[in-house]
């Protein structure tokens, strides 16, 4: 077996682990004589899985009967619709913009303003390597929500305290969601696509308050209605039974080593030591304000660039994968999601550190 160390910002590495149960259990799920992508979303046995699932992940997360958790499809840009069709409510609400992700929600939710679903106001509008200060924010008297991106994962810009507001915060944690402890309570709805933290693409994670989920523009289509996935618990149509299946065994991997709290300090530890090594050397560098540097995506440049070509042909030769940054910021990028381990970032600084020898 070779894996590599991958190193990509999604869809992302998975846990070793989980791929070798999938493996194992590929062709006849439990003595079943089927896999389980080849059983209807509707029977017991798949309702099994899927119940399981959602409870793992209130266990991880700590998620009480105040909210509902939904496991729906279109990935995350499609919660930038449905959170203004769900939630608005003819009200206004407030986007903080911190980098491409916040922005492109910002940008979708105001396209319903034509709509008259309510308005959308920018609240700030960051640089990608800061968070305007909370004192610059323009905030909505009674918003129905507030929005915002906790790590942007381009940009590698991560805001660490929750918003203090007053309207229902709505988060899209795509790229930080189970990395690290948080309080659940304080959020009105979050949203993650999958493929980062919780297992393939196809799958995307609502967590909504109960109360929010009866504010529905009536024009919100069926699919993307809260209450009525929550009634009909994620299944009005069929669901994506496989990505749903693989999430489940990623929470169960993560319950198995220490839970959340336990990544956490992990993924405290690789960051650091990856942050540690640029800020050590004079040939990388991170642009981002160290208050706000992601622990999930690690945004760098070479004082070169020049050698980008050259350094991402040798470090794919030493077998370290997908390092190339977007190409809005240029440079490298190192997502380190919860399956990378931090061997893997010790062979990425090591590696860093004899290219820089060779060719600084
Ligand atoms: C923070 C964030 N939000 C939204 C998205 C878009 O997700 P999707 O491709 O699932 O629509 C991404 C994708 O990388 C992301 O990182």
């Amino acid at each position: 077996m070779n894996r590599l160390a991958n190193f990509c910002a999604g869809p992302a590495s998975m846990p070793t682990e989980v791929l070798l149960k999938a493996q194992a259990e590929l062709l006849d799920w439990r003595g079943k004589g089927v896999s389980v992508m080849e059983i209807s979303h509707r029977s017991a046995d798949y309702i099994e899985i899927a119940t399981k699932a959602e409870q793992d992940l209130r266990k991880l997360m700590g998620i009480s009967d105040d909210y509902a958790v939904l496991f729906l499809q279109g990935g995350a840009s499609l919660q930038f619709s449905a959170i203004p069709f769900n939630l608005l409510n003819g009200g206004t609400a407030d986007y903080l913009n911190t980098g491409t992700w916040s922005e492109k929600a910002y940008k979708e939710a105001k396209r319903y303003e034509a709509l008259g679903l309510g308005k959308i106001n920018l609240v700030a509008q960051g640089d990608g390597k800061d968070v305007p200060n909370a004192d610059v924010w323009q905030l909505s008297d009674n918003a129905s929500y507030f929005h915002y991106c906790p790590n942007e994962t381009i940009h590698g810009v991560q805001i660490f305290d929750t918003p203090k507001v007053n309207a229902p915060i709505v988060a899209d944690m795509s790229s930080c969601i189970l990395s690290e402890p948080i309080n659940v309570n304080d959020f009105g709805l979050i949203y993650a696509g999958a493929q980062k933290n919780i297992g393939p693409a196809g799958l995307t994670l609502v967590i909504v308050r109960k109360d929010l989920m009866e504010q529905a523009s009536a024009w919100c289509p069926n699919v993307l209605n809260y209450k009525n996935q929550a009634e009909n618990d994620s299944m009005l149509n069929t669901p994506s039974t496989f990505a749903w299946y693989l999430s489940g065994l990623v929470f169960e991997w993560l319950l198995e080593n220490g839970g959340v709290e336990n990544i956490a300090k992990i993924n405290r530890a690789k960051a650091e030591l990856l942050y540690q090594a640029i800020d050590d050397s004079s040939f990388y560098h991170n642009a981002v304000n160290p208050k706000h540097r992601s622990i999930m995506n690690v945004p760098f440049t070479l004082a070169d660039s020049e050698l980008d070509k050259v350094f991402l042909e040798k470090s794919k030769e030493a077998g370290l994968l997908n390092l190339k940054g977007h190409r809005i910021v240029g440079g490298m990028r190192a997502s380190i999601y919860n399956a990378v381990t931090l061997k893997q970032v010790q062979a990425l600084v090591d590696f860093m550190k004899d290219f820089e020898k060779s060719y600084a």
